[in-house]
This record gives C-alpha cells, sequence and structure tokens, in this order.
C-alpha cells in the first residue's frame, strides 16, 4: 500500500510551518511592543491597556493558546529542518565556506536558544513576578516596568536580547520570502530592505523602552501623572495653601 506523507512530513511542509508560526509571532511582537510603548503616555494609559487584555478572557487565552503553540511548533520544526540538513551531508564540508547562507543558519542556531531562555526570563520576571527589584503588582504594570528599568543590568539584559531577536527576526523575514518561492535576483533588494524595516521597527520600540528609562528621561505626561495634581480653586483655603515643591 502507498505511504501517505502528511504536510508536516515533508520538508516543504515543516518549512511552510516554521514560515507561518513565525507570521503569528511577528504579529504578536507587533502588538506587545505597540503595548509596550503606552508606557510613555503615563502609568494610567499602559495600566488599562494591560488590565483590558486580562479582562477579556478569551483575548487573553486565545492569545496565549495561540502564541504558545507557534512558539512550540516553531522550534520543534525548525529543529528538524536543522537535523534534517545536517543529515544530508554526512561528511563535513573539507574546508568550511563562511557563505551568507552558513552565516544566517549560524546567526539562527545562536539567536534561537538564545532567545527561548530570554522568553522564559521574561514571563518569569514581568508576568509572574519573581522580579530582582522587589517590585511586582498584577494591576500597575507601569510600576513593574519603570522599576525594573531603572536598575542598569536588568535593562541591558533586555536590550542585548533585542539584538537577537533583531538577527533572528531579520533572517526569519527574508528566509520566510525564500519559502514562499521569492527567490528572485531582481527582489533579493526588496526581500532585504523589507525584512530590515520590519526588523528595525520592533527592535527599535522594544530597545527604546528600557533604555530611554534607564537615561531617566520622562515624557511630559509621566511628569504629569508623578506630580501631585495643583487644588482647584474652588478647593478649601486651607488645600490650596499646601505647597508642592
Ligand atoms: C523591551 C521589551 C519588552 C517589554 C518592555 C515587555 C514587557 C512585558 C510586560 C510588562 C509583560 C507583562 C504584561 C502584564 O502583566 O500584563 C510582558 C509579558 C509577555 N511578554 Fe513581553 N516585553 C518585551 C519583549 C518581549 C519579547 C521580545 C517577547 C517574545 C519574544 C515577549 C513576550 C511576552 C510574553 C509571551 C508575555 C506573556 C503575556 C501573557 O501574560 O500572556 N516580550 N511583557
Amino acid at each position: 500500500m502507498p505511504r501517505v506523507l502528511l504536510l508536516h512530513q515533508t520538508s516543504l511542509g515543516k518549512k511552510a510551518i516554521v514560515a507561518v508560526t513565525g507570521v503569528v509571532m511577528f504579529g504578536f511582537l507587533t502588538g506587545h511592543m505597540l503595548g509596550n510603548l503606552q508606557v510613555f503616555r503615563g502609568p494610567e494609559a499602559l495600566n488599562h491597556y494591560a488590565a483590558l487584555l486580562k479582562a477579556t478572557a478569551p483575548l487573553l487565552w486565545g492569545t496565549r493558546i495561540v502564541v504558545l503553540t507557534s512558539v512550540i511548533a516553531h522550534i520543534y520544526f525548525s529543529m528538524m529542518l536543522a537535523a534534517q540538513s545536517g543529515d544530508a551531508r554526512p561528511t563535513p564540508y573539507a574546508k568550511r565556506e563562511n557563505n551568507t547562507a552558513n552565516l544566517a543558519s549560524m546567526s539562527m542556531r545562536l539567536s534561537g536558544p538564545t532567545l527561548g531562555l530570554f522568553i522564559v526570563y521574561h514571563l518569569l520576571h514581568l508576568t509572574l513576578g519573581f522580579s530582582p527589584t522587589g517590585v511586582h503588582s498584577e494591576t500597575d504594570v507601569y510600576a513593574n516596568v519603570m522599576s525594573s528599568f531603572s536598575i542598569w543590568w536588568l535593562a541591558a539584559i533586555y536590550i542585548v536580547a533585542q539584538l537577537m531577536l533583531g538577527l533572528h527576526l531579520f533572517h526569519g523575514a527574508w528566509s520566510f520570502f525564500q519559502t514562499l518561492g521569492l527567490n528572485h535576483p531582481r527582489y533579493n533588494a526588496l526581500r532585504r530592505y523589507f525584512a530590515a524595516g520590519i526588523t528595525l521597527l520592533i527592535v527599535g520600540g522594544n530597545i527604546l523602552i528600557p533604555s530611554v528609562i534607564l537615561s531617566g528621561y520622562r515624557t511630559q505626561a509621566q511628569l504629569d501623572a508623578e506630580t501631585p495634581a495643583a487644588p482647584a480653586d474652588d478647593a478649601p483655603v486651607e488645600a490650596r495653601n499646601i505647597v508642592v515643591e
């Protein structure tokens, strides 16, 4: 009886799964970065955004399930593809050429596991609250973020992880088009610009958060939230006499 190969058993099927799950994560990362940038609009904006996500159970759990499944499938099938390409060449190259393809796959093998470690650390730190700052509140996500990135080494962990993310996203976006069969010298420059653009957007936005907070700079919205409001004109005289330093 002829053996029927299922999609995930073929090399092309595995590549398609890696590509689709990669796109899902690109979508999550764009939304996550835009949401986190709310920190510069002050505590109310960031905490409101976080509360909205948590209050909508189907949204929260739907996103968690889709992202988790995508991460697991992405890791599993890319490891299978890497093992397959190793099997296909049982005898190593006499002289390993350091060509572009080798550099790309080397960078994926370095950035992939580093990102895996970062995600575990990140969830322990900002979701589960094992924070070295000792500050963690389910509702005050603003305080969690601000207190964390005021510590230089914690900000540095995040910045280095984002550089790894950048390496991974750039090569991921580049190979995505290859999987789609869009590999023509005429479009290669366009592919490179697209991969670099989307990577810069996500990584740039993410790096802005720890670096600006660490620098001590505060936007007007943040300063307004930190300064106690002046008493209204019709407030009792005793309240109006309070000197705000
Ligand atoms: C500087 C960059 C980042 C910042 C400031 C940041 C911030 C946060 C914060 C504050 C939370 C907790 C949200 C809450 O309690 O409501 C969170 C959760 C999370 N982050 Fe990030 N994040 C960053 C980068 C990333 C990256 C690069 C990834 C993935 C590669 C990621 C994946 C996640 C996931 C999966 C969650 C859990 C969401 C959930 O509760 O279901 N984050 N992040």
